[in-house]
């Protein structure tokens, strides 16, 4: 069993705080587990009150970007039951998102068992209702002290919790964006690294000024292949077939993309896993074998899109006629909520 030295709080602020309906990570449970890596292996693995850090300004992450982070949800079941969904997945694009900035693998004992007993120590944060998770943040940073540009020798490894209620996503607009991009092959689109999520931010603040919600990415080279919405994964359902953009270095590995995938193999759905080019969603929008578009996320689960716009063409799309994507949404909310069959073993149990 992992050595980790737990310090509890001595009064949970959960007496405070009702956990119904309350926004994104904005609030977070009474305890964090830190770990450090110096002189080549993880030590100090604390659990302890949740509390800031103190850095010196010159810490590495904050120049030179080597900032990784997985987002893993947990449910507390009819009974009672803690579970984390498919946290070995996001453990695994954990370290490969480490190897891509140059910083240390994480041990699948810190990673898997430090968050199991982190979330036992604040199960009771889990909130109960439909639609509601616990949102598990692990991440890791440079904590070297110096501005000289090479990787850090030392980093910190920390999980926070966030009770979520619903990621109301209305359905969204979005345009597809042509200016700037996300990802290029040999780049680190396929890894969560932070800097990932700091490009993103204009290009969607010039969408929002435009009146959509986020921006659908296209490749560096043509802006004609679909990569990514937003910070989701992209789904498509073309004459009854399930369409995605196959994964390559450009996109993210997303666990919720992969159990939708397997969802609709379980129903006996088409899935094509392949490059999607704007021009051929046009077409198939125009002859009106496109039925179905929506985002795959793990803050979102599945996000719909009512309007997709490209160039002069506007694509309006009735989501109260989406009929699979709702089902596989359904489907998933049952295995999470043991109502229905844990077949493929997702659900681990705290
Ligand atoms: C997700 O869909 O879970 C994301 O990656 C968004 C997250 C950064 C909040």
């Amino acid at each position: 069993m992992l050595d980790i030295n737990i310090t509890k709080v001595e009064r949970s602020k959960l007496n405070d705080l009702t956990l119904e309906n309350i926004p994104f990570g904005k609030y977070f449970t009474d305890h964090m587990l830190e770990a450090d890596f110096e002189n080549g292996e993880w030590g100090n693995i604390e659990i302890k009150p949740y509390q800031p850090l103190v850095l010196d300004p010159s810490v590495s992450a904050l120049h030179y970007g080597q900032s990784i982070f997985e987002g893993i949800k947990a449910f507390r079941q009819d009974d009672g039951e803690a579970f984390i969904f498919r946290p070995y997945e996001n453990f695994k694009r954990f370290n490969l998102s480490a190897e891509r900035m140059n910083m240390p693998e994480v041990p699948e004992e810190i990673f898997i068992e430090g968050m199991r007993q982190l979330i036992e120590l604040d199960k009771n944060w889990i909130p109960t209702q439909a639609d509601h998770s616990l949102y598990i943040r692990p991440f890791m940073f440079a904590t070297d002290f110096l501005l000289g540009v090479k990787p850090s020798d030392t980093y910190k490894f920390l999980i926070i919790l966030s009770p979520v209620g619903p990621f109301h996503a209305a359905p969204m607009k979005i345009a597809v964006e042509e200016k700037y991009t996300r990802a290029a092959p040999g780049g680190v689109g396929f890894s969560k690294n932070a800097g990932n999520y700091g490009g993103s931010m204009l290009p969607a603040t010039r969408a929002k000024q435009m009146g959509y919600d986020q921006v659908l990415w296209t490749d560096a080279f043509e802006h004609k292949w679909l990569q990514e919405v937003g910070m989701m994964n992209i789904g498509f359902v073309i004459d009854n077939t399930f369409v995605t953009p196959m994964l390559e270095d450009t996109i993210l590995k997303g666990v919720t993309r992969d159990s939708v995938i397997t969802i609709l193999k379980d129903m006996d759905i088409k899935v094509e896993e392949r490059k999607v080019s704007v021009d051929e969603i046009v077409n198939e929008y125009q002859n009106g074998r496109l039925t179905e578009i929506f985002g795959m996320g793990t803050a979102a689960v599945i996000s719909y899109i009512k309007k997709l716009k490209y160039r002069d063409v506007e694509m309006e799309f009735d989501i109260n006629g989406f009929s699979i994507s709702p089902k596989v949404k359904q489907a998933l909310d049952d295995i999470r909520a043991g109502k229905k069959d844990d077949r493929h073993g997702w659900m681990f149990k705290v």
